[in-house]
């Protein structure tokens, strides 16, 4: 059987979603997620001995639910595909358990998969408008979450080359550690994004950091910026913030608009040099509206094709694990149950 006709499971744990989904060729049938947010919100971020343990509760609850909700039954899949870095090495170790498990008792073929390759494949899911296709290719894709912030470029799904990356802060954890400085809570990204909306972003300064004469990314500044500015105007984020409601949105305004003329020039500049006609993004970041936004009518304005998966397919799920599955399935040898996981990105 194709891969364009093949069903692919696919299992995501790498942070703190417990994911499971099916896919049918690169259509997706199910995507079931079990969030932790709720309770890493209390903490303030994810903690990683109880985001393993919550994974270990939920996974096969939650495998069951995708397949029941793609009508399915074992029978009818083809492959597994399961996320094995990079990532927390307990949350990884619960899915690709999972997962070795499926194999021994199904005897499916077994593939391991990139939690970033997963991120860059959301865009070709094949059931809605603006997906991208693996004809539009070579694409450059904006990877920006909480712990990537990526420019890379691809000339088939499977096969990538970074062009930037971020030498300190990824985008996510800039708006998460932003977050925190105004006491608006876990996850920041959407909390600042909320907050900006009332919220002037020529209030206040922030930089918009470059590195060198490269594509790299720097954002850990940003923060300090965020920080300084705080204790400047006297209102001790750590007191009373609430109290001044629209200092904060100005803040979160002025600061998430530093962020996403960041990556706006960068990915822009990548697209540019590379002389390629499609862009697209992916990860939690790219679920941001301003982002979204800034980055469509650019594009617009320069005759480049936008491609943009929809916010729940941006950050993290099973359904962009099992169409990475898809790619792999048929071109790849399958892992067997030596498949290992890894924490970051080799190099890193
Ligand atoms: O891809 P993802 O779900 O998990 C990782 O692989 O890291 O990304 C999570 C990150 C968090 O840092 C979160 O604050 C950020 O994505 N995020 C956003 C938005 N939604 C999620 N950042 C900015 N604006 C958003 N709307
Ligand atoms: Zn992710």
């Amino acid at each position: 059987m194709s891969n364009a006709e093949s069903s692919v499971l696919g299992i995501e744990t790498s942070c703190d979603e417990t994911a499971a989904a099916v896919v049918q060729g690169l259509v997706i049938r199910s995507s079931v997620v079990a969030s932790q947010e709720e309770i890493h919100a209390m903490f303030g971020g994810v903690v990683p001995e109880v985001a393993s343990r919550k994974h270990t509760e939920t996974i096969v609850r939650v495998v069951q639910r995708a397949l029941d909700e793609a009508e399915v039954t074992w029978e009818d899949i083809d492959a597994l595909a399961v996320t094995n870095g990079p990532g927390l090495i307990g949350s990884l170790l619960v899915g690709v358990s999972a997962a070795k498990a499926y194999h021994i008792t199904t005897g499916l073929p077994l593939y391991g998969i990139n939690h970033l390759q997963a991120h860059v494949a959301a865009n070709f899911a094949h059931d809605r408008e603006n997906a991208l296709h693996p004809d539009d290719l070579p694409a450059i894709i904006l990877i920006a979450s909480g712990g990537h912030s990526d420019i890379v470029y691809i000339e088939t799904p499977t096969d990538y080359q970074v062009l930037g990356q971020t030498v300190d802060d990824a985008a996510g954890e800039a708006f998460d550690k932003a977050a925190r400085v105004l006491d608006l809570g876990y996850p920041g990204g959407p909390a600042i994004s909320q907050a900006a909306e009332d919220g002037d972003s020529a209030a206040y300064d922030f930089p918009r950091p470059t590195v060198s004469d490269t594509l790299d990314f720097s954002f850990s500044g940003l923060k300090t910026a965020m920080v300084r500015q705080v204790e400047e105007i006297g209102s001790p984020a750590a007191d009373t913030p609430a109290e001044d409601p629209a200092t904060v949105a100005d803040l979160a305004a002025s600061f998430q608009a530093a962020v996403v003329d960041t990556l706006v020039r960068n990915v822009m500049r990548a697209t540019e040099e590379s002389g390629v006609n499609h862009l697209a993004i992916a990860g939690g970041v790219a679920a941001n509206r301003l982002l979204r936004k800034r980055l469509r009518e650019t594009c617009n304005s320069t005759g480049i094709q936008f491609h943009v998966p929809p916010p729940e397919l941006c950050t993290d799920n099973a359904a962009m694990v099992a169409l990475a599955g898809t790619f792999q399935h048929g071109t790849r040898e399958p892992e067997n149950l030596s498949l290992g996981v890894f924490s970051a990105m080799p190099g890193k």
